[in-house]
């Protein structure tokens, strides 16, 4: 079955599905994205999805090129021409097609590409494996806050840690404190027990997992604070994990080639997992 991505009004194959030269996103990373994962054929978090979508929108006077309600309604017709049970989708809003200048018209008509990726459904096995995690440092910009399509210094970091069989670089900024993943948040479980991800500011994205995650852990029972750390605070931990709407919770088990914890995946990550998954099947 071909693939179909949606561009500008329409659905066409994805091997043809293309962008102006002149886009503004292409030019200048002039746009933002959201990634949401597809469990059974749902968007799982699509109400909070779009509503950082619209912040990110807001935040840089990109106007919505169709109504939130026909930007739902599309989403499902590419999930449901594609025929995705699980995975994810990918949708990019950029400012549109202007002649290259930095400063830019006020009336442009923002770009829409929207497409949708099948993968195998998670289980509680492979979402259990431990994973190596390296550290970088933070030398994205300001406003990270918002989720545009700029991702030069996360791309770098990310390919150091995939050239060291690292599943995720956390970024490390000028005050010894992880900030995120490349595409996740991060967490720790202490050596005192006590479950920590940095709490929001324009330093981080505030992620849709990272929220639902919070959410659960409380449910569970596990109290949750929200504060920074350092790198030397996480490899001492008992449990460290990202969380990101494709890596879902991903437990890592080294840090910088330090041992975390016992090595293992730990208990409380190994419950967040769980959960996590139940939810996808059942989101509320
Ligand atoms: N990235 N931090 C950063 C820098 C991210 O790029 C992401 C997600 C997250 C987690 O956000 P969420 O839980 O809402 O997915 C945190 C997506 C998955 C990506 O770029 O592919």
């Amino acid at each position: 079955m071909p693939r179909i991505a949606y561009v500008n009004g329409r659905y066409l194959p994805h091997n043809r599905a293309g962008v102006h030269i002149e886009d503004r996103g292409f030019q200048f990373a002039d746009g933002v994205y959201e990634v949401i994962a597809i469990s059974e054929g749902n968007l799982v978090d699509i109400e909070p999805h779009l509503e950082r979508l619209n912040r990110s929108l807001g935040e840089l006077n990109i106007p919505w090129p169709v109504s939130r309600r026909a930007f739902g309604f599309i989403l499902r017709e590419v999930i449901s021409r594609n025929r995705v049970s699980n995975g994810s989708v990918y949708l990019q809003i950029t400012r549109g097609v202007a002649p290259r200048d930095f400063a830019y018209p006020k009336d442009l008509k923002p770009s829409i590409v929207i497409y949708a990726r099948g993968t195998a459904k998670p289980s509680i096995e492979t979402a259990s494996n431990g994973h190596k995690i390296i550290s970088q440092p933070d030398i994205r910009w300001k406003r990270c806050d918002i989720k545009t399509v700029s991702l030069l210094p996360a791309v770098m970091a990310k390919q150091i840690a995939a050239d060291e069989g690292a599943i995720e670089a956390w970024l490390v900024n000028e005050e010894g404190m992880v900030t995120e993943g490349t595409s996740s948040n991060a967490w720790i479980v202490t050596a005192e027990g006590e479950l920590v991800t940095r709490q929001t500011d324009n330093l981080i994205l505030s992620g849709i997992t990272r929220q639902t995650v919070m959410k659960l852990a409380k449910e569970a029972g596990v109290k949750c604070v929200e504060r920074s750390f350092t790198l030397e605070e996480a490899k001492q931990a008992k449990e460290a994990f990202s969380t990101s709407s494709t890596a879902l919770v991903k437990p890592a088990v080294e840090i910088d080639g330090v041992q975390i914890g016992d090595g293992k995946v730990g208990p409380i990550a190994r419950k967040l997992i769980e959960h996590y998954l139940n939810y996808m099947d059942n989101p509320s």
